[in-house]
């Protein structure tokens, strides 16, 4: 079965493309590389055995959705090209609106033209803001969003939510994503920030490799065990994982109408200084860093109830933050010896 996979060369999108392959999908990507490598093709040939089928262009333009959609014989779509960066979103809103919920309407109204039914979204906890309680289920409540990004993930949500209730023949699940970390254990393909990393892991393992002086950890007295914050770190095949395990249960789904959200994380809280510990003994690296003052926008703690996706999705997330981060390392040698 031929799945469109939008942003298939970004992080997580190439990840699902070896999961999807994995499973017996055949998955077509479509990415115009504004924020990914023409290398990770490589990567991914290396992984599968064969070129992946790669379309290079912009998904937000309707004809080339169609064109696609029509000569691929697409049965589904996994949309993840969006902008993500949540500090650039509050420069550029303007581009992270058009860009994040300008692409998901075309991407709708052309599946309906179409007849193509199944649709995963990549939504993200983000949409929780700071919880009052924890573990957050998919029934906490919505907090207003503090990004234009946070803010292009709940409208998108709420599209998909809107565009359903009004009785289309669409099936759809929105994934709300916990922090991704580490990659594939070949290291041929990983996360690849361009420029200063914004998040947490690849700042780690840069730093551990002496492309940075230094990292600093945002905030060491918010009301937490160690004073750091907590999130829940998901191996990221464990989360490219969770998309197979969505697309299947849509194509289960006998009724023609459908949409939900569910949470993807491990269940764990893990702080920042836990992560930088547990770095610390998987790569034999001391790493250096300094406790600095919180980052604006960071929430204290957010950790996932996985109880929903294990019932209704039946998929768990089995890897461990140890191993994630043993194969982010890994992935990180592998790029410097590239590059070097
Ligand atoms: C961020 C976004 C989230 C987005 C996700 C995916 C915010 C508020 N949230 O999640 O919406 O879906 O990225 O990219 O930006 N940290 C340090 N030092 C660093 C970098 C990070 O201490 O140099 C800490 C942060 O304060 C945080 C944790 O590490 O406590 C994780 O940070 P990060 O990897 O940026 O992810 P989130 O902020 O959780």
């Amino acid at each position: 079965m031929n799945i469109l996979v939008t942003g298939g060369a970004g992080f997580i999108g190439s990840h699902t493309v070896v999961a999807l392959t994995e499973a017996g999908f055949r998955p077509v990507i479509l990415d115009d590389f504004s924020n990914s490598e023409q290398g990770v093709l490589d990567g991914l040939e290396q992984i599968m055995g064969s070129k992946p089928i790669i379309y290079a262009e912009n998904c937000h333009n309707r004809e080339t959705l169609r064109r696609i959609i029509r000569e691929e014989k697409i049965e589904g779509v996994i949309h993840f090209a969006a902008f993500k960066a949540v500090g650039e979103s509050m420069q550029k809103p303007l581009e992270y609106y058009d860009n994040n919920l300008g692409s998901l309407i075309v991407l709708l109204q052309t599946m309906l033209e179409c007849g193509v039914s199944n649709l995963i979204f990549s939504s993200s906890c983000t949409v929780y803001g700071e919880p009052d309680i924890l573990p957050v289920t998919e029934e906490t409540p919505v907090q207003p969003a503090s990004s234009v990004y946070g803010n292009t993930k709940q409208i998108g949500e709420e599209i998909l939510c809107d565009t359903v209730a009004a009785g289309n023949t669409l099936k759809i699940i929105s994934l709300r994503y916990f922090n991704p970390i580490g990659a594939h254990p070949s290291a041929a393909i990983g996360e690849l920030p361009r420029g200063v990393p914004g998040n947490l892991i690849p700042f780690i393992t840069q730093t551990a490799a002496g492309q940075r002086a230094s990292l600093t950890i945002f905030g060491h007295d918010y009301p937490t065990p160690d004073g750091t914050c907590i999130r829940d770190y998901i191996h990221v095949l464990d989360l490219a994982e969770a998309h197979v395990a969505a697309l299947q249960f849509l194509l289960k789904k006998d009724i023609d109408n459908y949409y939900d959200v569910f949470n993807i994380g491990t269940g764990e809280g893990v702080s920042v200084m836990q992560l930088v510990k547990t770095f610390e003994q998987v790569s034999g690296q001391a790493l250096n860093y300094k406790l600095g003052p919180r980052r604006s926008g960071d929430v204290t703690a957010v950790y996932a109830d996985v109880q929903k996706s294990a019932e209704q999705l039946g998929w768990k997330a089995k890897r461990s933050v140890q191993q994630a981060l043993a194969d982010a390392w890994r992935w990180q040698q592998a790029i410097a010896q590239k590059t070097r």
